[in-house]
């Protein structure tokens, strides 16, 4: 059983800083973090089926920058549900940070973690860039689950697109 919950000292050198970054499972009150989460899923309906099962983790950089929710999907596989980072602090690294930490985390609980995304080139790219790989597509997920259109920017939301990431 993993006891470590927060890691402390992670540094962003690439963008040359020292910062004392820390990441905590959150146990209680998880709803607290529902503006964060509800950048990633607007739907409080979906994020009420996951969060309550899924492990919540947040990221402090003084103060709180991103969250992220995990929930098993099998005895061998994990599924990334929810993942945001505060808009005037997105691309500064906080999100790969978030993975990488996942990442190890569950390294020795599961074989393989899955992320879902509408087919936004910008997060597909990002997944990829913190070691994702695509795997395969659900048709038609959002315009058959959601019942007015999905749009990220310009792209409506058709397809789900799974990523996946061996641990
Ligand atoms: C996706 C998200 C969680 C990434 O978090 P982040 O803290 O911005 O991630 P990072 O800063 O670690 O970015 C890592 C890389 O992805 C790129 N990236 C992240 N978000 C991007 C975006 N929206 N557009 C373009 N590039 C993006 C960054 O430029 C960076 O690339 P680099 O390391 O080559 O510079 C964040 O953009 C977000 O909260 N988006 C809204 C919620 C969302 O869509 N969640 C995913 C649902 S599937």
């Amino acid at each position: 059983m993993k006891r470590y919950s927060e890691q402390k000292g992670t540094k962003l050198n690439k963008y040359g800083n020292n910062r004392d970054m820390k990441i905590e499972k959150i146990n209680e009150n998880k709803k607290q973090f529902l503006d964060l989460l509800l950048l990633a899923d607007e739907s409080e309906i979906m994020i009420d089926k996951y969060l309550p099962s899924g492990d919540l983790f947040a990221l402090y950089d003084d103060d709180l920058k991103s969250v992220c929710v995990v929930a098993p999907i099998n005895s061998e596989t994990c599924e990334l549900k929810n993942i945001a980072t505060y808009e005037k602090y997105q691309g500064k690294g906080y999100g790969r940070a978030l993975i990488q930490f996942i990442s190890d985390f569950y390294k020795n609980d599961y074989k393989t973690m899955l992320v879902g995304t509408g087919e936004t080139p910008a997060i597909l790219s990002f997944y990829e860039s913190c070691g994702f790989e695509q795997s395969h597509r659900v048709k038609n997920f959002f315009t058959d689950n959601y019942d007015h259109p999905m749009f990220d920017g310009d792209i409506q939301l058709v397809d789900m697109i799974y990523l996946k990431k061996s641990l």
